[in-house]
C-alpha cells in the first residue's frame, strides 16, 4: 500500500490527554505520560493516536474553546515534550494527530477581546456580529440543554455576536479571508512541528448564509479544499479527518474528489450498533450502510462506538432516539443534549460478549476503527460528574491509589462501584490471555494481517436470519466472511451456494468447511477467510 495511504487501514486511538497518565505529579495527564505509555499502546496495536485539545484554554468546553493556537497549555507541558512526543511515537510506528478547532474560539481568546472592545477594532470582522438575533433562524441549537439561542447579546458593543455551541466559544467569520489565512498559518505551525494530521472540528458550522440552516455550505467547502490544497503541497502523506456530524449523503461532499477530506466520522453506524444490539437484530445496520455512498479511492470512512462526547442520537429518527433514550439512559442524568453520556462497557452492562461483538462489528465494518481510551479494557464512566467529564475520568492502569495515573491528586473524580480502577484496570488484564483487553489486541492484531478490511465497501448477505449480520469484505484479492450473531440465543444462517467453500477461522486458527447451515452461539461471531 502507499505509505501515503497509510490511514485507509489504520488503528486509531483517541486520548484526553488530561485524562491519561500524569508524568510529574501535578494531578494532569500529560504529552510526557502519553510517551511514557507508548509501549502499552503498541502492544495494543495502535497505528495513531488523536489527541484532544492541548491548547491554553479556560476549559468552559475542555479545551475546545482555545485561548491561544500557537502553545501548550503548561499543564500538559511545552512545544518540546509535544516534539518529544512525536519523535517517540514514530520510533514505535505511531502517528499523532490533534484537534484543528477552525469554527471557533475562546471568548478569552485575543481576537475576541478585541473583536467585542470596539465596533471599529481591526479585529471585530473575525467575529460574526448582527443587531438583531433573528438571523439564520433556520439554524439548530447544537447545546439545547444549556444554550437557549446561538446569538449572545455583547452589552459593551451593542450587537449580538453568533455562536454554535457555548456562549464562550463564539464562531469565527469565515467569509473574511484574514480569518481564512489564520487557520492556514495555524495549521502550518502544527504542521512543521511534526503532527501527522487533524482532527477537523465542527467543520459543517464554517460559513452562514440567510435561509439555510448553516450547514455544509459550497462556500464552507470551499475553504476546506484550500485547506487540503495547502497541505497536500506542502505536507503530503499528512491527514485531514473530518469531524462532520451528519447524514452519509451530507458526509460525502467532505470527501470531494478525493479532494477534501482524507477521513470522515461515519456518525450514523454508530447509534445503530447500539440499537442492533439491543434488538438482537441487524437491519438498522444494513439500512444505514446501503444508505452509505461509495467514496474516492484515497479516502477512508473512520469508525467508532465511543468518544469524548455523548453518544450522539442526532443521526436517527425522533422515535429511534425515544427509544434509544429508553433502552440506554433509564436515568435522566444519563442524558444530555440530544444524546446519553455513558461509556462503553456500563451502556453494554459489562457483558463480556456484548462488549466482543460490538468490537468485532466494529473492527469489520468498512472503515479505520477508532478506539477510545480505556474503552480496550471496559472502564467505567462517573455519573456525578458535570456534562460530559464522566466520560473523560482518569485511566485506570492498576489498582493503586488513583488508579495509577497520578501521584498527586486527580483533577477529576475517579470512576466508582464495579467499573472503578480496583476492579477494571490495565495491570490485572494485560497478563491475562483471556482478558478483554486480550481480545480487543487480538482482534486489531488479526485485522491488520488482512488486506480485505483496508477497502472502503462491503456486500450484506441475506442469510435467512434477522439476528445475524453477515457480510463479504474484499479487497487487495483477499475476501473475508463475516457473522456477527446479535441475539442471546444460539442462531442458525443459511450461507448462499456461491460462498459455501472452505474458509480459514480466524480465531479458531483452522480451516473450516462452511455449508448450507451454520450455527452460532449467543453474541458470538466468526471472521473467516476464504482459502
Ligand atoms: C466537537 C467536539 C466537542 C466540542 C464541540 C465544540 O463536537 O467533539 O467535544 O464540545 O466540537 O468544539
Amino acid at each position: 500500500m502507499n505509505n501515503n495511504h497509510w490511514y485507509k487501514n489504520a488503528v486509531f486511538y483517541q486520548i484526553s490527554v488530561r485524562a491519561y497518565k500524569d508524568s510529574n505529579g501535578d494531578g494532569h495527564g500529560d504529552l510526557r505520560g502519553i510517551t511514557e505509555k507508548l509501549d502499552y499502546l503498541q502492544t495494543l496495536g495502535v497505528d495513531c493516536i488523536w489527541i484532544m485539545p492541548i491548547y491554553p484554554s479556560p476549559l468552559k468546553d475542555d479545551g475546545y474553546d482555545i485561548a491561544d493556537y500557537y502553545s501548550v497549555d503548561k499543564a500538559f507541558g511545552s512545544l518540546d515534550d509535544l516534539k518529544g512526543l512525536i519523535r517517540a511515537a514514530h520510533e514505535h510506528d505511531i502517528r499523532i494527530v490533534m484537534d484543528l478547532v477552525l469554527n471557533h474560539t475562546s471568548d478569552e481568546h485575543p481576537w475576541f477581546v478585541a473583536s467585542r472592545s470596539d465596533r471599529n477594532s481591526p479585529y471585530r470582522d473575525y467575529y460574526v456580529w448582527s443587531d438583531t438575533n433573528q438571523k439564520y433562524k433556520d439554524t439548530r441549537v447544537i447545546f439545547l440543554d444549556t444554550e437557549p439561542s446561538n446569538w449572545t447579546w455583547d452589552e459593551k458593543t451593542g450587537q449580538y455576536y453568533w455562536h454554535r455551541f457555548y456562549a464562550s466559544q463564539p464562531d469565527l467569520n469565515f467569509d473574511n479571508p484574514k480569518v481564512q489565512e489564520e487557520m492556514l498559518n495555524v495549521a502550518r505551525f502544527w504542521l512543521d512541528l511534526g503532527i501527522d494530521g487533524f482532527r477537523a472540528d465542527a467543520v459543517p458550522y464554517l460559513i452562514e448564509r440567510e435561509g439555510t440552516n448553516c450547514e455544509n455550505l459550497p462556500e464552507t467547502h470551499a475553504y476546506l479544499k484550500k485547506l487540503r490544497a495547502f497541505m497536500e503541497e506542502n505536507y503530503p502523506g499528512r491527514i485531514l479527518l473530518c469531524e462532520a456530524n451528519q447524514w452519509p449523503e451530507d458526509v460525502r461532499p467532505y470527501f470531494g474528489d478525493g479532494d477534501e477530506f482524507h477521513m470522515g466520522f461515519h456518525f450514523p453506524i454508530m447509534p445503530r450498533i447500539y440499537m442492533a444490539l439491543k434488538k438482537g437484530r441487524y437491519e438498522d445496520m444494513e439500512k444505514i450502510m446501503r444508505r452509505t455512498p461509495s467514496i474516492p479511492e484515497n479516502c477512508q470512512w473512520c469508525t467508532f462506538l465511543r468518544n469524548h462526547d455523548e453518544l450522539t442520537l442526532e443521526m436517527v429518527t425522533e422515535e429511534e432516539r425515544q427509544w434509544m433514550w429508553k433502552q440506554y439512559a433509564p436515568e435522566p442524568r444519563m442524558k444530555l443534549n440530544l444524546g446519553i453520556r455513558r461509556r462503553f462497557a456500563p451502556l453494554l452492562d459489562n457483558n463480556r460478549r456484548k462488549m466482543e461483538l460490538a468490537n468485532s462489528i466494529l473492527f469489520t465494518l468498512p472503515g479505520s476503527p477508532i478506539v477510545y481510551y480505556g474503552d480496550e479494557i471496559g472502564m467505567g464512566d462517573n455519573l456525578d460528574l458535570f456534562d460530559r467529564n464522566g466520560v473523560r475520568t482518569p485511566m485506570q492502569w492498576d489498582d493503586s491509589p488513583n488508579a495509577g495515573f497520578s501521584k498527586g491528586k486527580p483533577f477529576s473524580e475517579l470512576v466508582k462501584g464495579e467499573l472503578s480502577y480496583q476492579n477494571v484496570n490495565v495491570a490485572s488484564q494485560i497478563n491475562g490471555p483471556g482478558s478483554f483487553f486480550n481480545s480487543v489486541k487480538r482482534m486489531i492484531a488479526l485485522r491488520k494481517q488482512h488486506p480485505a478490511f483496508s477497502g472502503s465497501n462491503m456486500e450484506w448477505l441475506d442469510a435467512g436470519n434477522p439476528a445475524v449480520a453477515v457480510y463479504i469484505r474484499e479487497h487487495e484479492g483477499e475476501t473475508m466472511l463475516i457473522l456477527n450473531n446479535l441475539s442471546d440465543a444460539a442462531e442458525t444462517v443459511h450461507i448462499p451456494a456461491e460462498q459455501q467453500t472452505t474458509y480459514l477461522d480466524l480465531f479458531a486458527g483452522q480451516n473450516v468447511a462452511i455449508n448450507d447451515k451454520i450455527t452460532l452461539q449467543p453474541y458470538s461471531y466468526l471472521w473467516l477467510v476464504k482459502k
